[in-house]
């Protein structure tokens, strides 16, 4: 798996699939969310709401992910994954982030996909210390199994946010 950091917009990105930092509701929101409902057209929204709510509210878990068309992305698919909003840090965050990664990377293995890109997820309105979600993710991307996609894009939104994934990345 080669993994490279960007700085850029994940909309605008022509990998398999791009991988949306979601609520729990998939019904969108603001950040990433927002923007690549916008990019994708309303049909994402009308396949999010299609899929089955696991309790009241609730179609995706935090840790778990969900795949979709990317419809009018260029990305053939969205994969929306909910992270963990910060708490300090004793409250399973780490392991939640983690449990993104890998389940975004276990379903782009199963679609068979070559090359994701994910954004920073938690990074944002979840609050997560960028030093500290890039160290999990970066770990949990390498800790995947073999077979999964060749090509791992992290789309950063500023250098300020790519030089810490960076440092993240040539650290281990
Ligand atoms: N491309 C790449 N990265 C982006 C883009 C974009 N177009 N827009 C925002 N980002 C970056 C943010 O700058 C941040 O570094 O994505 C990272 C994640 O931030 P958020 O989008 O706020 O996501 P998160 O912190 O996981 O919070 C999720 O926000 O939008 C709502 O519905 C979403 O409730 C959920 C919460």
């Amino acid at each position: 798996m080669d993994i490279q950091i960007i700085t850029g917009d994940i909309t605008s990105l022509d990998v398999d699939a791009i991988v949306n930092a979601a609520n729990r509701t998939l019904l969108g929101g603001g950040g990433v969310d927002g923007a690549i409902h916008r990019a994708a057209g309303p049909r994402l929204l009308q396949a999010c709401r299609a899929i089955p709510e696991v309790s009241p509210g609730v179609r995706c878990p935090t840790g778990e992910a969900r795949i979709t068309p990317g419809f009018a992305l260029t990305a053939r698919y969205v994969i929306h994954t909910v992270g963990p909003v910060w708490q300090g840090g004793d409250n399973g965050e780490p392991e939640l982030l983690a449990s993104c990664h890998a389940q975004s990377l276990s379903l782009a293995t199963e679609y068979d996909l070559d090359a994701i890109a994910f954004p920073a997820i938690s990074c944002g309105i979840y609050g997560y210390p960028p030093e500290l979600a890039s160290r999990v993710a970066l770990r949990s991307l390498r800790d995947a199994s073999e077979g999964g996609p060749r090509r791992v894009l992290v789309c950063c939104f500023s250098d300020a946010m790519a030089d810490i994934w960076r440092d993240a990345l040539n650290e281990a």
